[in-house]
């Protein structure tokens, strides 16, 4: 253990190692989020870790034995979250099913972050991520989230003649039922200020070389991505986790969003990265 602090953990050790901690603390569901960065089966060195395998099956087995090993710690009301790629995404959906339970899968992310573009003749570019949603038992629910959009996209999503009331507002009919499509009046700057609920395509630049959060730590992921997810999934003051916390993106998040937090990661460099995040993140206590 490297930091222990009241609502902070942050922990140098492999998976099983940081389990072995919470056991010893009890920690038993404790964690209404707990979110997994793990290596992707892409066969590439990152230089600060590997993600070379000897083979498909061996990455596999590895990750059946974290997500063995995490789900004791999930909140009974809460939800465990794989961050994964093409390179084993569809292997993962089906050992997660055999460990949360197939109804428990809530959602299918698809993280993507598009840029640059090139023609290719064996597979189209890739440009997005998977985020498989499990939750620990029926129990759990989602906060609202919404996102801005404007009056355009809305018109251009309804589809319907738009209307302008004797004080200049613009308006459409909405719809109640069979036979009743001029049922009430919706107010276009009414419904757009509120913004639109979320999908399940999650259009989030990736960090760009020159952006303030960028720490240099290969695979870092955005502040933005993990907001979203973090504020889909707990409340304040709950406890989330991240055993390959890698640059410390969800630590710092989190502690942004006022929630109490375990990172970890088997690399000392990203713990050293993790703890020089944190002491710059407005918010941490002690
Ligand atoms: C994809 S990176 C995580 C990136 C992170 N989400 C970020 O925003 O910086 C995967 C991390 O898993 C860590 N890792 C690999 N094997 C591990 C293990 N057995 N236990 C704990 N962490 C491990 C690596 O050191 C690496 O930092």
């Amino acid at each position: 253990m490297v930091v222990e602090t009241d609502g902070l953990r942050v922990a140098q050790g492999s998976l099983p190692q940081q389990i072995a901690w919470l056991t010893h603390h009890h920690f038993e569901k404790r964690f209404k989020l707990i979110y997994l960065d793990p290596p992707f089966f892409s066969n590439k060195d990152y230089g600060q870790f590997s993600d070379e395998w000897e083979s498909l099956t061996a990455y596999l087995s590895e990750m059946e034995a974290w997500l063995l090993n995490v789900r004791p710690w999930v909140d009974d009301r809460g939800f465990m979250v794989l961050h994964c790629d093409y390179h084993a995404a569809h292997y993962l959906k089906v050992i997660g099913d055999r460990i949360f339970g197939y109804d428990n899968f809530r959602n299918e992310i698809i993280w993507h972050y598009g840029g640059r573009r090139q023609p290719a003749s064996r597979h189209v570019n890739r440009k997005h991520d998977v985020l498989l949603i499990w939750a620990k038992t029926e129990a759990a629910y989602f906060n609202p989230v919404f996102e801005a959009w404007d009056r355009d996209q809305y018109v251009a999503m309804k589809r319907q003649k738009v209307h302008v009331d004797e004080d200049g507002r613009e308006w459409i009919w909405g719809h109640q039922g069979k036979g009743r499509s001029h049922a009430y009046r919706i107010y276009l700057d009414e419904h757009v200020s509120r913004g639109r609920a979320i999908d399940s395509v999650w259009d989030i630049p990736i960090i760009n070389t020159s952006a303030k959060e960028r720490v240099g730590y290969p695979t870092q992921k955005p502040e933005a991505l993990m907001t979203r997810l973090i504020e889909l999934t707990t409340g304040p003051g709950d406890w989330l986790a991240d055993f390959a916390g890698g640059s410390g993106t969800t630590a710092v998040v989190g502690v942004k969003l006022q929630r109490q937090v375990w990172v970890g990661d088997i690399n000392d460099e990203a713990i050293r990265l993790t703890l020089d995040r944190l002491h710059r993140t407005p918010g941490l206590k002690g």
